[in-house]
């Protein structure tokens, strides 16, 4: 009988490849948890270190886990001097997702214990990723700006850090807080598409930084992380609240799809996106700036109509839709916004490539590799006859 399992075109939506104890998602429920802890506990009231050692170890760490952890966090924070000279010669308009996945192999090469595949090397390389990816990100937004890179603060916390590094302010606490929380938010989502590619780069034994770079590389397209960019570009067009019921049809029947909506586990919205909903209005008016949250409200509702009229009922906004507005607020460029949403993932990345590394064989492939069907030229078992070039019929001209 034949064995082969059809998922052809699909996406493998669906269709488990392995198990995982890392987090969880009832995509019809709108409920996302976090090795058993829900999303609305963390953001409520662990911070992103926590949350990574959660990640990593399996359970909420002690007091003295959790100092440890940060301590090695903190010493990881300042990336080598040669990172940052290398990115100085790269030109300064390159986009910022492809300069940290360039950044990744060099950190790879700076670390120390590259070949040691022990479980305990590659929890101390999650924790130099953890550290390095937001120095990294920081680096280039001064690199660009012709500006020198800041040393960490060690006094700050992660998100604090981070917003000093990359604006050179000490930020508001409660505006280091948001970021805080919107860090703990992002850090992991089961097998989404950066997620299951880091997974399958190292599921050829391939290491830590190597699974990490896939991961960067496929966040950034714009039906994954790329999505919030799109959807802060959007709302910079759209001006006025005015525009957007007719926008969002004239999108629709141009079958151009709306950043920030849909997802393809949810099927309500995503509990993520509930909470940056109210941290875009909370902010808004902290700032002086509302306009960015009633622009997003009007084109939620607008879209919701919409779709619903187009029987798309289960469309709904995903986490990139409110991300975007509240980045936006705290200061951070468009094109920052999908490497920001890899500050906070890298953590979901590398507790995800050590399951997928040291789980049980039972748990998981040895090595992923699907199969495909053949659907091109094939002149029976000798093959096609192999012309010299001088004899092949000239292709037409490309136009
Ligand atoms: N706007 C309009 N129509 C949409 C949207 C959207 N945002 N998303 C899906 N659809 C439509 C598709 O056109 C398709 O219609 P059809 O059946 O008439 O051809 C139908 O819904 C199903 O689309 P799929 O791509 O098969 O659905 P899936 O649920 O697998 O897609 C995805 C998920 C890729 C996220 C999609 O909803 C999308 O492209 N959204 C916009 C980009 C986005 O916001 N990405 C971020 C997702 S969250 C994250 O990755 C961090």
């Amino acid at each position: 009988m034949d064995q082969t399992v059809r998922v052809k075109n699909t996406g493998l939506r669906g269709v488990p490849v392995a198990d995982t104890k890392i987090s969880f998602i009832d995509g019809e429920q709108g409920i996302l948890i976090y090795r058993g802890y829900r999303i609305e506990d963390l953001a409520e009231k662990s911070t992103f270190l926590e949350t990574a050692c959660l990640l990593l170890d399996g359970e909420l760490p002690s007091e003295e886990r959790l100092k440890s952890f940060t301590d090695e966090v903190l010493r990881a924070r300042e990336i080598p001097a040669q990172i940052c000279e290398s990115l100085a010669l790269l030109p300064k308009d390159a986009a910022a997702m492809d300069i940290l996945q360039a950044a990744v192999p060099l950190l790879a090469i700076a670390d120390h214990e590259i070949s040691d595949e022990t479980r305990e090397a590659n929890v101390r390389k999650a924790v130099r990723l953890i550290a390095g990816i937001p120095s990294v990100v920081a680096a280039w937004n001064r690199i660009r700006n012709r500006l020198d890179p800041l040393p960490p603060d060690p006094g700050l916390s992660h998100a604090a850090n981070f917003l000093w590094q990359f604006h050179g302010t000490r930020p508001d606490p409660e505006i280091a807080r948001d970021l805080e929380v919107c860090l703990v938010l992002h850090a992991d989502h089961t097998f989404n598409a950066s997620t299951f590619a880091c997974r399958e780069v190292v599921s050829t034994r391939a290491h830590m930084y190597a699974g990490v770079a896939a991961g960067v590389g496929a966040l950034s397209g714009s039906l994954h992380g790329g999505a919030n960019a799109r959807v802060m570009k959007m709302l910079m067009e759209l001006q006025s609240e005015e525009d957007v019921a007719g926008w969002v049809k004239d999108q629709l029947d141009k079958g151009q799809r709306i950043m920030g909506f849909g997802h393809a586990v949810y099927k309500t919205t995503d509990p993520r996106a509930k909470i940056l909903r109210e941290m875009s209005l909370r902010l808004g008016e902290k700032l002086g700036q509302p306009q960015w949250h009633r622009l997003s409200v009007a084109v939620e509702d607008a879209a919701l109509a919409e779709l619903d009229r187009r029987g798309k009922h289960t469309l709904k906004p995903n986490v990139d839709f409110y991300s975007a507005s509240v980045y936006h607020l705290m200061g951070i460029p468009p094109d920052f916004m999908t490497p920001l949403f890899a500050v906070s993932r890298i953590a979901g990345w590398c507790a995800h490539i050590i399951e997928e590394k040291f789980a049980e064989a039972q748990e998981k492939p040895a090595l992923y590799r699907p199969e495909s069907d053949y659907v091109g030229n094939y002149c029976g078992k000798m093959g096609c006859v192999y012309q010299p070039l001088r004899e092949r019929r000239s292709a037409p001209s490309s136009p």
